[in-house]
């Protein structure tokens, strides 16, 4: 409310001196043009951080990690909008247990605005669902893709809008990757998932010239040293071939209990909050937006911090 007024009493202020400003301006006026007044004042409507979840292959847990990770970021006191991008295979809402009204599907047709078909869950966050099979996004231009993702970041009052997309290096996926904040790729200890991670954040690279913050994730792993060890190759070779610095976000362990968690539709999070995956995932939540988190399950942050070669105290991820 405070900021609101300061921002009123900004804009008052440089109305009044832009009514007093000598006509020809010039060097040294005094009149705040709007951008400068938005730089100055807190803007009225945040625009949220744009988080984009990609892969190289297939099937490695995008959707899954997207759902559990949103919903660790809600509980982290973020306002998060989970975006289904995916337009082959869309199942957010599916691996959520909700039947959506609407979906994308209305909005490319020109029926809806994208504010019409936001889903409120019992999850703590938002949903915008996916519509199976639908190519129009794929054969917007790169201008129009890069609206879509500036009309979904400024849907007011969110912090985080996690986009899950599709497998792959298409235009299609990359188009929804390239103008994200943050690039989340998901790999799995499988050799064939390593490649496609590595030929991802290649193309990456090649279409925004290493500027992208790139961040790794390695799923369904066996044990913390076998992440380790797949995640520290990719950075490896990602520095090496195309001069990128790669972040480690973590991993999550292969557990059965993430298969149970998606045929009950149910988040994983939720239904298991005190499972070794979870762990996981509330700790890369954490990492996504330099918060802390409360340890449930006891010593999966210290397996966190070995992972990733921090071995510091925990006063040292708050800060
Ligand atoms: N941590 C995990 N442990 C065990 N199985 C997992 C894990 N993560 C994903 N899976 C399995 O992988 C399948 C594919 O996950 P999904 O999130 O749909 O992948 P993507 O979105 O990348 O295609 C899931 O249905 C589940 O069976
Ligand atoms: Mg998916």
């Amino acid at each position: 409310m405070e900021i609101m007024d300061q921002a009123a009493n900004l804009r008052k202020l440089a109305g009044e001196r832009s009514e007093s400003a000598p006509p020809s301006g010039g060097v040294g006026a005094t009149t705040l043009e709007r951008t400068e007044l938005e730089e100055i004042s807190e803007p009225e409507t945040r625009r949220g951080r744009v988080v984009a979840v990609t892969s190289g292959k297939g099937g490695v847990g995008k959707s899954t990690l997207s759902v559990n990770m949103a919903i660790a970021l809600g509980r982290l006191g973020k306002k998060v909008l989970l975006f289904d991008g995916d337009l082959g295979l869309a199942n957010i809402n599916v691996l959520m247990g909700i039947i959506p009204e609407f979906s994308i599907y209305e909005v490319l047709k020109g029926k809806k605005k994208l504010s019409d078909i936001i889903i409120p869950t019992g999850f703590g966050i938002d949903i915008i669902a996916g519509a199976n099979g639908i190519s129009q996004l794929a054969n917007l231009t790169d201008a129009q893709r890069d609206l879509f993702v500036e009309q979904l970041s400024e849907l007011e009052g969110y912090d985080v809008l996690l986009i899950d997309t599709g497998a792959g290096v298409g235009s299609n996926v990359l188009g929804l990757v390239l103008p994200a904040d943050d690039i989340v790729v998901v790999t799995t200890p499988e050799p064939t998932a390593i490649t496609d991670a590595y030929g991802m954040i290649k193309s990456i690279v090649a279409a925004s010239g290493a500027t992208k913050k790139i961040k790794l994730i390695v799923n369904r792993a066996p044990s913390a040293i076998e992440a380790k060890r797949v995640s520290d190759r990719l950075m490896s070779i990602s520095g090496q071939f195309l001069k990128v610095g790669v972040e480690s976000l973590g991993f999550v362990f292969e557990e059965n209990l993430v298969q149970k968690s998606i045929r009950s539709q149910r988040p994983h999070v939720v239904l298991y909050p005190g499972s070794k995956s979870a762990a996981c995932i509330n700790h890369i939540g954490a990492r996504l937006v330099n918060a802390s988190v409360k340890e449930d399950s006891q010593g999966i942050f210290a397996f966190f911090q070995q992972f990733l070669g921090l071995g510091q105290s925990r006063n040292n991820e708050e800060a």
